[in-house]
């Protein structure tokens, strides 16, 4: 089986190390990719949202799996495109990328079929918004309903901040036509949980937990990131918050994308805000969680390839998911200045040095023969081990033998 990789993310690299381990994968493309991927797999210089270029690719290279990463690509419709060509491909159409393309969406979904969440209301009018702004009191969470890189919700702690938030989203367009409607909801607190799902249009299957730490600086501290790091299990789950999980979240869910006619094919993330035992969605993604994923592939046995194309066949509930008792760890290493603003092209040292973790890189790119840096998170340090304590320091000894030039990680990642 030939296989097609699109993204180049860290999450990516983890897609394209568990396909590489499938005995019945011949070859593996990645497009674009980056330079960890290039060690397992061909690099294709396609951009992963340039829909047709890739479906054309796939068509001349035979291939037999493409496998989607970032959102763009299916909010753009390349499950469609793919399967009007008869390409079988592994993630959601473009009805069903919706969840993720709007906020609004995915609330009256919610709502309409009681699965726990917090109130919110929607504003097409920036008037409107202002009007009505602090209606669930403050803080007051601003969300832009599209999509906006990890960026398009904004918690105002006063009404001056709940102004500039609707004016930057709905006036400045900081998200471009993301912030044509906007979305308030009710200040959630607890524990954040994340929780990737298998989908086959039938039934969801839940993949082991994990937890993701957003913010750039430990404690919990600075701006929100893409993700700097996560462990799997995440000991949030024990057996009752999984029974009422499954109860009151993933059966509703199932059952209302049934009703909706939305056959939803692919992972369905599940952000999730726990108090006191009680689950309420905060979010959906279409898609793998990064660096959630790293994390959970580390763990998962079974082969990959035989799960995505169940998933895709609609035969999720005759396939038998094995994970690995072991625990896992994922440290993201960063450059200098991310989230913000950060320089490219720095030497990454040590690459080989390191010993009994996984490396899986994000933004890097090879500069001749060497690996250089090509983006806010660099790469993640993975390590697998009888307990989460034992992975984290395997993961810390590894990223330790790793530098570049203003190189960055947390220290506090599955710290207990
Ligand atoms: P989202 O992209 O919708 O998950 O939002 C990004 C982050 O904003 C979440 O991971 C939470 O930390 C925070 N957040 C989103 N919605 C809420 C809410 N209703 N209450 C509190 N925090 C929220
Ligand atoms: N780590 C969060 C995400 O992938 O959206």
């Amino acid at each position: 089986m030939n296989v097609l990789i699109v993204g180049s993310g860290g999450r990516e690299h983890a897609l394209a190390w568990k396909i590489s381990q499938s005995d019945k994968v011949d070859k593996i493309y990645c497009a674009p990719g980056n330079a960890g991927m290039a060690q397992i797999a061909q690099c294709v210089d396609i951009k992963a949202n340039n829909v047709a270029a890739l479906a054309d690719f796939a068509q001349t290279n035979n291939i037999d799996l493409t496998v989607v990463g970032p959102e763009e690509s299916l909010v753009c419709g390349i499950a469609d495109e793919f399967a009007q060509r008869g390409l079988r491909v592994f993630g959601p159409n473009k009805e069903c990328a919706e969840f993720e393309n709007s906020k609004a969406f995915t609330k009256k979904f919610l709502e309409k079929y009681d699965i726990p969440t917090a109130k919110y209301v929607e504003y097409i009018s920036a008037e409107e918004a202002m009007e009505n702004i602090g209606i669930f009191g403050y803080p007051a969470v601003i969300k832009a309903d599209g999509l906006a890189a990890g960026k398009g919700v904004i918690i105002a702690e006063n009404e001056q901040q709940a102004k500039d938030a609707i004016k930057q989203i709905m006036i400045d367009k900081r998200f471009g036509a993301s912030g044509n409607k906007v979305v308030f909801e009710e200040f959630l607190t607890g524990t954040e949980a994340s929780m990737l799902c298998f989908v086959d249009g039938n039934v969801i299957v839940p993949m082991e937990s994990a937890r993701d730490y957003k913010n750039i600086f430990d404690g919990g501290k600075g701006p929100n990131t893409g993700g700097m790091g996560s462990y799997s299990p995440n000991e949030l789950f024990d057996d009752d918050l999984v029974r009422l999980v499954d109860i009151q979240i993933l059966r509703p869910i199932i059952d209302g994308m049934k009703k909706e006619s939305l056959d939803y094919k692919g992972v369905l993330f599940i952000g999730l805000m726990v108090k006191d035992g009680m689950p309420k969605v905060l979010e959906f993604n279409v898609r793998f969680g990064d660096p959630e994923t790293q994390s959970v592939l580390m763990r998962l046995k079974t082969d990959i390839t035989d799960i995505m194309n169940a998933c895709i066949d609609g035969k999720l509930d005759q396939t038998e998911i094995i994970w690995d008792d072991k625990e896992a760890v994922c440290v993201v290493i960063a450059s200098g200045g991310y989230p913000a603003e950060y320089e490219k092209g720095k030497v990454i040292y040590g690459l080989d040095k390191t010993d009994s973790a996984i490396v899986f890189h994000a933004g890097t790119k090879f500069d001749g023969d060497k690996v250089v840096t090509n983006g806010g998170r660099v790469l993640g340090v993975c390590a697998l081990a009888y307990n989460v304590a034992e992975a984290r320091e395997i993961a810390y000894k590894n990223a330790e033998k790793i530098s570049f030039d203003d190189a960055y990680y947390r220290k506090d990642i599955a710290k207990k």
